[in-house]
């Protein structure tokens, strides 16, 4: 049996976003998907039932291609999660806020789930398999930058969640209102224009917490070589590696990990 394995089976993660729910069955020996990703879209009004009717679906979906996948499960959300229960909604449906999420997704799906805000799932997979895996002590602070500013701190290999740096607010702005992709999308910014911006908000994240290294994740970071040059800060900044597959990877590692302890 491979060093993360239980009898119980191989983990899935699952990450719950604005376009679309994905998950696969992750391997943790190697980090990675042990198979096809299946997606399916979110729905228009992603209320907690919706969106658990979805993850149940994705998860038979995701059984049929691995019978073996019969683990704990790892679901992200974008929003605060304290011990399973949903605290924050800035990109989804208000009437998440309050609800017990492992409830209402162990319920649909019959398995054990696991919640967790989706920058710290993606923040704990980079630690722990992509561009801070070499960086075992000290404090990576993972941001994700996307429809908002998702943040990881990780500090010794070890998770403080819920740190919610995009919701810093400098010059009078919430910070992911001024520089989260979505918003250089919006407002048609050049690569410079964004930097900038990006400029001013690292700058205040490394005067507060003085990070060891910044990894720069969320769909654009893909991008990286058009706008991470352009990030005038003292600390080491990277792209992730893992991208897209990043949530999904750490939502299990966090899943089997609770399950263990
Ligand atoms: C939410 C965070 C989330 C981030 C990225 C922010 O608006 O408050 O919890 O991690 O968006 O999805």
């Amino acid at each position: 049996m491979a060093a993360h394995e239980t009898s119980d089976g191989m983990p899935l993660g699952i990450d719950f976003g604005g376009s679309g729910i994905k998950g696969a069955a992750v391997d943790l020996t190697k980090g990675d998907f042990a198979g096809d990703r299946v997606k399916i879209k979110t729905p228009r009004k992603s209320t907690p039932d919706a969106v658990a009717d979805v993850v149940a679906e994705l998860i038979e979906k995701i059984m049929k291609q691995h019978p073996d996948a019969t683990g704990p499960v790892g679901v992200t959300v974008p929003g605060v999660v304290q011990h399973g229960i949903v605290r924050s909604a800035a990109n989804i449906d208000k009437s998440w806020i309050d609800v017990d999420a492992d409830e209402v997704f162990t319920q649909a799906s019959g398995r054990d789930v696991h919640v967790m805000n989706d920058a710290d799932a993606a923040g704990l997979a980079e630690a722990r398999y992509g561009a801070a895996r070499d960086h075992k002590r000290g404090l990576v602070i993972l941001t994700t930058l996307g429809t908002g500013i998702g943040s990881a701190f990780i500090h010794d290999g070890v998770l403080v969640p819920n740190s919610e740096l995009g919701h810093l607010e400098i010059d009078g702005h919430v910070a992911e209102k001024r520089a989260a992709s979505s918003i250089r999308e919006e407002e048609d910014l050049s690569w410079e224009e964004w930097g900038d911006r990006l400029t001013v908000y690292y700058r205040t994240v490394e005067k507060l917490f003085t990070p060891d290294l910044l990894v720069v994740g969320g769909g654009v970071s893909r991008d990286a070589e058009h706008f991470l040059h352009l990030i005038d800060i003292r600390t080491p900044i990277v792209a992730a590696q893992l991208q897209n597959r990043a949530g999904i990877i750490g939502a299990a590692l966090v899943a089997q990990e609770s399950a263990d302890s």
